[in-house]
């Protein structure tokens, strides 16, 4: 499973870069206007920054909503770095740009995915990634997981080569359960990743072999 971090902060995308097991990045509007990116200007700028730091795939969303603007917008992020992955909303003129997109050789990730019927929709189109929303599922009561459980075993069956990309993660377990079931990527807030690195008997275990240490 390839790891992406999600948000738009520089300092967390340089910190889980560093750990060596990062793949990519998702941002989103609201994680962009939470760092302060304002303006066409800017927020090119910043998308080509978080390209020359992380080589891999980065998502950089469309803000239109209608097929020809949808077209437009996506064409001039996908032209600002080759690594720039189209990030199209769950819409009907959102999966027809998917599809043109798909024709035109630019890749896309079909984000808002809160049921199996959209992720099918946004694979026959030819998305490069499709994003369910697994915290917000779960926010609603829902079993955000089943989801992904039930997307890996129809993408399976039906062959698609779309990427099942688990998003809106809270916490480590998250990460762990969507490996389990197969999930091929997964975009995480830092927060999430580091939290995997933890065990208490690890420290315990790290603490009494360094004091061993001094006996040696
Ligand atoms: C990623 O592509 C999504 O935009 C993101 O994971 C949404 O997460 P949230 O539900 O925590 O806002």
């Amino acid at each position: 499973m390839k790891f992406f971090v999600d948000t738009a902060n520089l300092a967390q995308i340089k910190e889980a870069h560093d750990l060596g097991i990062l793949d990519g990045v998702t941002t989103n509007p609201s994680l962009m206007a939470k760092e302060g990116i304002k303006g066409e200007a800017a927020i090119n700028q910043h998308y080509k920054t978080i390209c020359e730091m992380v080589n891999g795939d980065i998502s950089a969303e469309v803000l239109s909503t209608d097929f020809e603007s949808i077209i437009k917008e996506g064409q001039q992020l996908a032209a600002l770095h080759p690594n720039i992955v189209v990030k199209v909303p769950m819409i009907k003129d959102g999966i027809k740009a998917i599809k043109w997109f798909t024709d035109h050789k630019i890749r896309t990730n079909c984000t808002l995915i809160f049921s199996a019927g959209q992720a099918i929709l946004a694979a026959k189109a030819g998305a490069t990634y499709v994003s369910p929303f697994i915290g917000r599922i779960d926010d609603s009561s829902w079993d955000g997981m089943e989801l992904i459980a039930q997307m890996r075993q129809i993408f399976d069956v039906q062959g698609y080569s779309t990427e099942i990309l688990a998003a809106s993660i809270r916490s480590g377990l998250h990460i762990v359960k969507a490996a389990e079931l197969g999930a091929d990527v997964c975009t995480c807030p830092l927060d999430s990743i580091l939290a995997l690195l933890k065990h208490p008997l690890t420290d315990i275990g790290l603490a009494k072999f360094l004091e061993d240490a001094k006996k040696m």
